[in-house]
Parts: structure tokens; sequence; C-alpha cells
């Protein structure tokens, strides 16, 4: 017979209080996996698993953690072959790195939607072979080529590999970008300019109110926050839906309204500027507004061409950081806010920015940083972002306007080969994205020139146009190409194109790599995947 309560009891005693370590440890033989201590934490920190006893010496229970493996992790793999295919190709995934690795160094130079792991590039211009990839197609010395050169990651990998690459792209803002990760400086330089910028920002802070406001805000919130949305009893409490997220994130941001409200008066805050025409005016406060250009006025000073372009990026890194959105809106804007609101992403209440400083001083440091580190790896060879339609650029023409020596070594040598991943239809408008910076820089968009953007939709004509668009792309290319070349493609091809795109461009698909893609938000957790099309001449 079974007493009441008996089978709680039993799992009670087999259940077991591990501190993080041990959890670590436990879970790495469990999943046969790296988890580190910091593994854990994130799970406690996002509310995930419970933590046990205080911060001192925290303990996490083994059911919870087993039951949270099971839900997800480790299945994946199963479970995605099952609803994409076995030639799923797992190494593919590259899900051993940690975001540090695929972001490494100048990868996260500045944000940039759409961009491919480094890894991936790697995994197809080294010199390794597998199962999967049965043959080395290029080496040192070579020169690859990338008609939708986006932020650069092509020319970043091909450097440290030590083979020199063209890339191209219409925006040119994108290949600012990448020209500016690939560069060469004079980092002594550089940083001079950057300290002599951050000290006349502070200066012109010192006569404004912005700095002391945001720091009376500040504390506000740490109290406020404290109080209703405890770390991480709060997160817990929601995931299991104990609390009403939306009702009580609602109530809580219109409670905390009165204070900020207080804190504007007395420091005679202004939060919107009198004109919205564009998008500088409209997406930032009066005193990040000031502050854009007081910085950009001290760049247009800097003399060296290099240091100025570098630190211009770091200027529109910082600015994207402090748009007047929410922190879940950041990829794909709303309305403009201006006041404290309740933020999901956090849980708990947040507040827009209402100084550049803290970013600004955060990312010149991110940012030097990350240029030593590309330099102890960096190859002695020449890399070079065109800006340009790729359907009709005379690629050795304007190259040759650019950098002589590099299209002297082209012409002679001929391009062995393309990796690229080329925009899809109707996914992303990529001059949009970055209009924060035509605005401040005053590039040219040519919006118009890209193809199958987001604002064309994906209706039969721009699916038709997108056709259009590659296959002259990969016929313009061509011409500057060796004769056995190889061309890989990355693409989610979900409308099935690419054969056709082959064809019409008189070539044909020789391989197809499967790769799953698992670094996808939170929220969506379906099996996807891309092609990498592997296409030669006919
Ligand atoms: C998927 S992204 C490439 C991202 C890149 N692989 C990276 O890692 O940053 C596609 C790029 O193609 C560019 N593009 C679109 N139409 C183009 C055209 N007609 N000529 C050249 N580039 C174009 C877009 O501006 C965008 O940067």
């Amino acid at each position: 017979m079974k007493l009441k309560g008996e089978g709680e009891i039993k799992m009670i005693r087999t259940d077991k209080l591990f501190t993080i370590k041990e959890a670590s440890e436990w879970a790495t033989k469990y999943l046969g996996k790296t988890v580190t201590t910091s593994n854990i934490s994130y799970l406690i920190q996002y509310g995930r698993i419970k933590k046990n006893g205080d911060n001192g010496m925290a303990q996490v229970s083994q059911q919870e953690l087993m039951n949270y493996y099971k839900s997800y992790n480790g299945k994946r793999e199963i479970l995605w072959k099952d609803q994409l295919g076995e030639d799923l190709n797992w190494a593919l995934s590259f899900d051993q790195y940690k975001e540090a690795e695929t972001t490494k160094h100048v990868h996260r130079l500045h944000p940039y939607k759409g961009k491919f792991i480094p890894q991936l590039v790697e995994y197809f211009l080294d010199s390794h072979t597998d199962n999967f990839k049965k043959q080395i197609y290029f080496k040192r010395g070579d020169i690859v080529l990338d008609p939708f050169a986006g932020s650069g990651t092509t020319m970043v990998q091909a450097c440290e590999l030590g083979m020199h690459t063209i890339g191209i792209d219409v925006s040119a803002f994108n290949a600012l970008i990448g020209n500016c990760k690939v560069w060469k400086y004079n980092l002594d330089t550089v940083q001079a300019e950057i300290n002599r910028i951050t000290k006349a920002l502070r200066g012109f802070l010192s006569n404004s109110h912005t700095l002391e406001f945001e720091e009376n805000l500040l504390q506000a919130l740490y109290e406020f926050n404290n109080k209703y949305f405890p770390v991480p009893e709060y997160k817990y409490k929601v995931k299991r839906r104990q609390i009403n997220e939306g009702k009580y994130g609602a109530e809580k941001e219109k409670e905390f309204l009165p204070i900020f409200n207080k804190l504007v008066k007395t420091y005679d805050i202004k939060l919107k500027q009198d004109k919205a025409d564009r998008f500088l005016d409209k997406w930032y406060s009066q005193h990040i507004r000031d502050e854009i250009d007081f910085v950009f006025n001290e760049i247009k000073k800097i003399k060296d061409a290099d240091a100025k372009r570098i630190i211009s990026i770091i200027l529109s890194r910082t600015i994207r950081s402090c748009r007047a959105t929410t922190h879940a809106d950041l990829a794909t804007l709303v309305e403009p806010i201006t006041a404290t609101y309740y933020c999901a992403k956090h849980g708990k209440v947040c507040k827009p920015l209402f100084s550049i400083l803290k970013w600004w001083e955060t990312y010149t440091k991110d940012t030097v940083k990350r240029l030593l580190q590309f330099d102890k790896l960096r190859t002695q060879t020449f890399q070079f972002s065109l800006t340009g339609d790729s359907r009709t650029i005379d690629i050795f023409g304007e190259l040759e306007k650019k950098n002589p020596a590099f299209a002297e070594l082209a012409r002679k040598q001929k391009i062995r080969g393309i990796f690229s991943s080329p925009p899809y239809v109707g996914l992303i408008d990529y001059h949009e994205q970055h209009a924060y910076a035509y605005d401040l820089f005053g590039f040219k968009r040519e919006d118009d020139l890209e193809i199958g953007p987001l604002y064309k939709g994906q209706s039969k004509e721009a699916k038709q146009n997108y056709v259009q668009g590659i296959v002259d792309v990969l016929i313009n290319c061509k011409k500057y190409l060796v004769d056995d070349y190889d061309i890989f493609l990355v693409a989610n091809d979900k409308h099935n194109i690419y054969p056709t795109i082959a064809e019409d461009a008189g070539m044909q698909i020789v391989n197809q790599f499967m790769r799953p893609v698992l670094n996808r938000t939170e929220k969506d957790k379906s099996a996807y995947s891309e092609i990498i099309f592997h296409i030669k001449g006919k």
C-alpha cells in the first residue's frame, strides 16, 4: 500500500542539490560537452532553473537541471535531423563555439544584421578536408571575391588565412565597415585621437545636467526595481506564470512615471528635438543629439584619414546603441520612446539613454582591443571592399582606382573563386538598417540597387527580379574568375530558386552543404537550415 505523500518523499530524497561548480561538472558529464559555471549561472539568471540558498552558497536541483536539458538541448540534433533530413551537416552548426568566438576580434566592430559566422567562411576557405568537404578549394595567395561583402566577414577570414579578397557592396556604409575591419592602423594615433575626443566630450558634458540627471534616475530605478522586480525570483515566477507579466509590468511602469517626470523637470531635460524630419532628429533626445554633433565635429578635425575612418565607425556604433528605442525593439525600430518603460527583455523598468558618454567610452576601448587582437592574426595580403552594384561593376577597373598594386595582381592572377552570402528575397533592407549612419555621414543611398530588399516584398515579380539580379551578378563576376572557378553561395533557399539561378547563369550546382543554424533568438526554436551551394562552370 502506498502511503499518502510517499511519491513526493521519494522524489525529494532522490533529488540532489548541487553547488554551481558541482552542477557544471555534473552537466558536463551528462551532456558530454563542456558546461561552465557561467552557463549554470545564466540558467539561474534567466529563470530557467531555480536558485536555492543565497549568494554565498547558491545551490540548484539536479532534477530541475535534468528536466531543463531534456526539454531542449541535447535533443536538438536528433529532432532537427528528423525535420530537415539526415544530410544536415551538424559539424557546420559550429555549436561548440561560444558567442565570443563567433564574434571574435574585428567581427564585432559594428553591428550588422545578416552576417555569416567566420567559422563558416574558414571551413570553406581553409585547407582541411573531412567527410563533407572532400577537397581543398582555396590556397594561400589566391584571390577570393565576395560580391555581397556586407560587413566584410570573408575579407577578415581570408586575411587570417593569407588570401587576398575583393569585396563589393552596393551600400557605401557596409563597404566602409568591412574596410575598417581589415585596415592596418597606427594604433597610437587612433588612441591619442580617442583620448582627445573623450576629454573634450567630458568637458562638453560638464556644462550640462544630463550626467547628474542620469545618475539620479539610475539610483531611483535601482531602488524601484529591487523592490518590485527582484532578481532572479521575478523572472522565475514569470516563467512559471505565477505573475501576469503584461499586467504587472504595465502597472509598475505607470507607477514609476511620476518619479521620472519629476527628475526631468528638476534637471530641465529636453526629451525631444523640435524637428522630426531626419533620422537624427527623430530618434534622439536633444541632449544626445547635441553630443553626437559635438563628437562628429571633433572627428572632422582628425588629420590621419585612417584614424578618422575607424573613429567614425565607433561613433556610428555608439549612436546606434543610443537610439530612443526600447531594448526589445533595437533591431526593428517602432516608435521613439522618451520615458522609462517596462522592459520584458530585462524583466524590470528600463530607461532610454540621455548621454552617449557611456557607450562611447565602452566602444572606444572595445574597438582598440579588437584591432590589437586582429593585428596579431592578420597576414600581409590585399583586402578591399568596393562600393558598387555587383551586376554591372567593372571590378578590376574600380580596384585600379583604389589600390593599383592589388589591381595589377588581380589582372595577372585572376580571381580563384567566390565565397558569399547573397541577400535573400524580401528579408532585409540593407541601407535602412544603418539609416542613422547614412544620415550622420551623408553617404549616398542606393536602396534601389539592392537585390531582393525587404521593401520590395516576396511577390512573384519580386522573386523574378531577384533571380535575374543574382544571375546578372554571377555573369558579371565570371569575367574576372579563373576558368576552373569554384563559387560558394550561402542561402536559405526556401523558394528553391538557386537551381534556376545557376542554370540561367550558365553554371551548374555540383554540391550542396546543408547547415543547421542554431544561434537564433530565444523565441524562435524552429529547425532552420542554410544551404551552401557549390557552383561551377558547365
Ligand atoms: C547577406 S548580406 C552579406 C553579409 C556578409 N556575408 C557578412 O558577413 O557581413 C548581403 C549584402 O549584399 C548587398 N547587396 C545587395 N544588393 C547588392 C548589389 N546589387 N550589389 C552588391 N551588393 C549588394 C547588401 O547591401 C548586403 O550587405
